[in-house]
């Protein structure tokens, strides 16, 4: 049978940095992100049994290499907990414009997640599907919840109390998401890599540890409250200090351009003005600056006044994951 399912991209607003177990990919730290509206990739999957190898269509592009090894990988985990051995077509559609600054991992593999164990036949509720699109990429997890979200980071050693949950639904609270984007002509470093390497060797990364907890006390409340200064106040300080960590690494690394500093600085302007907007930065140069809705056009024409911002999308809180054609 062919299942398709639907996922969307989502925002960390307390970040996701570090692992304590790199296979099982369980994180050091809880948390919290808004999935959004308007990025998303479908995707469907039949298992058959005439099938050598699994087959990965992308953009109606068949993969190979590295691609369909990512995919196989995944889909490894669903056979053996099915134990099944069929392969898959797995047909892939992303409405993640890579121009849009957003990783297509999270909303590939929730919704890859979501349709493969379906079309294999098991009954997964969503902290199963949470915890099992884990697997794929950290912050997919969190993509199969709509609205804002916190992914749980566990304490058992085999992760299986590692997975996202839904704070408060999309419908419950309206912020504009604008997706800043920058030229930049920077040698990327992989979230993954800087990750890890930060983990092993920044003398700022016991600060990080520390503090965690404070700021998603903080977001937590914020979200409940509809507190959106304190809300912005917190998941921009987290930003910064996911950054500061990559400063404190050795050798250092870092993902902002001049771009990136000229919107930083924008968005403090901003404040000064009396609008309030916040920004988040992930592992790229491209800024996230957070508004609520009666403020979202003064920000975006603030943003395109910016010479080095080439292009500003508008999100809004968006859906978890769905079936489609049902
Ligand atoms: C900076 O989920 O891409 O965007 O688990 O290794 O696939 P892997 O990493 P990934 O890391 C996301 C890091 C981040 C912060 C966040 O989304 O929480």
């Amino acid at each position: 049978m062919k299942i398709t399912a639907r996922a969307h991209t989502n925002i960390a607003l307390i970040k996701y940095w570090g692992k304590r177990d790199e296979q099982l990919f369980l994180p050091m730290n809880n948390s919290i992100s808004i999935t959004l509206d308007q990025f998303y990739t479908t995707t469907s999957v039949a298992f058959r049994d005439d099938l050598k190898a699994d087959s990965f269509i992308l953009n109606g592009i068949e993969m190979g290499g590295h691609e369909v090894d990512k995919i196989s990988r995944f889909l490894d985990l669903i056979r053996q907990t099915a134990g099944r051995n069929e392969y898959a077509i797995i047909d892939s559609v992303n409405n993640v414009p890579t121009a849009a600054g957003f990783a297509s991992s999270a909303s590939g593999f929730a919704a890859l997640a979501a349709a493969s164990t379906k079309a294999i036949g098991l009954d997964y509720s969503g902290s199963d599907l949470s915890r099992i699109a884990r697997f794929g990429s950290g912050s997919a997890c969190r993509s199969i919840y709509g609205g804002y979200v916190e992914w749980n980071k566990g304490v058992r050693v085999d992760g299986t109390d590692s997975y996202a949950m839904q704070i408060l639904e999309e419908s419950k609270w309206d912020l504009s998401i604008l997706s800043v984007m920058v030229e930049a002509r920077q040698k990327k470093v992989l979230s993954r890599e800087g990750m890890t390497h930060t983990v092993k060797t920044s003398d700022f990364y016991s600060g990080w540890l520390e503090t965690i907890d404070a700021d998603l006390n903080l977001a937590r409340e914020a979200i409940h409250g509809r507190d959106f200064e304190k809300l912005g106040t917190v998941l921009e300080r987290n930003a910064l200090k996911m950054h500061a960590t990559m400063l404190g690494a050795n050798p250092p690394f870092f993902y902002w351009t001049g771009a990136t500093l000229d919107v930083m600085h924008t968005v403090q302007e901003l404040r000064d003005s009396g609008i309030q907007a916040y920004f988040t930065i992930d592992a790229g140069p491209n800024v996230k600056v957070i508004c609520q809705p009666k403020d979202e056009m003064a920000v975006k024409e603030r943003m395109q006044q910016i010479q080095t911002v080439r292009e500003v999308f508008v999100c809004h809180p968006g859906p978890g994951v769905s079936y489609i054609g049902e």
